[in-house]
């Protein structure tokens, strides 16, 4: 049997319409057992998704870039989430040696920006999203899979529709 898949693609106009999607799909995707793959060149927007997402799950303190410790992880009533940055990886290997086991994605979540560096050593995403430069603001590229697919086509199709300018 394949898996469902639904994709589709949407502007970001401005940071602030990319901390708006981050924080409608932490709301609309609060399920445990999340894997979110955040794909883009240096600077596309990834954390900064990333951070609206955490924040509409619940995290109320600072949240890191984790550029440097390539791993941050978050407490949510009762659920782990993890927040990924694995640009500075050097081998899909070293993934090993981060400790993820410990909050495996049943748990809680994974959102991934560098997933591309962790090779065959990650699950496989549940959201699946690319953000592209695009004038002066960004585009992004979605791809929701298995069960994730009609949740996450859902919440875009209503982020569309909340984006409208009247
Ligand atoms: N839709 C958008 N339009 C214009 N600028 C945006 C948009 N979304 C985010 N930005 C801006 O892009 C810059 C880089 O964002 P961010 O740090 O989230 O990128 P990143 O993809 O995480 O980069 P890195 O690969 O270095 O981790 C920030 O200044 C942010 O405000
Ligand atoms: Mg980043």
């Amino acid at each position: 049997m394949s898996e469902e898949v639904a994709s589709g693609e949407l502007g970001l106009p401005d940071a602030e319409r990319t901390e708006r999607l981050g924080a409608c799909l932490g709301r609309a995707l609060r399920d445990a057992g999340t894997v979110i793959f955040l794909r883009g060149e240096l600077g596309a927007g990834k954390t900064t998704l990333a951070r609206a997402w955490l924040q509409a799950l619940g995290v109320s303190g600072p949240i890191r870039s984790p550029t440097y410790t390539l791993v941050e992880p978050y407490e949510i009533g009762g659920q782990h989430w993890l927040h990924l940055d694995l640009y500075r990886l050097n081998t899909p290997a070293e993934l090993e040696q981060l400790g993820l086991a410990d909050s495996p994605p049943e748990q809680g979540g994974w959102l991934v920006e560098w997933p591309e560096r962790g090779g065959d050593f990650l699950p496989v995403p549940g959201v699946d999203l690319r953000l592209c430069r695009h004038h002066d603001g960004r585009r992004v590229y979605w791809r929701g899979i298995g069960r994730h697919a009609e949740p996450l086509e859902s919440a875009m199709r209503g982020f569309e529709e909340s984006s409208i300018e009247h």
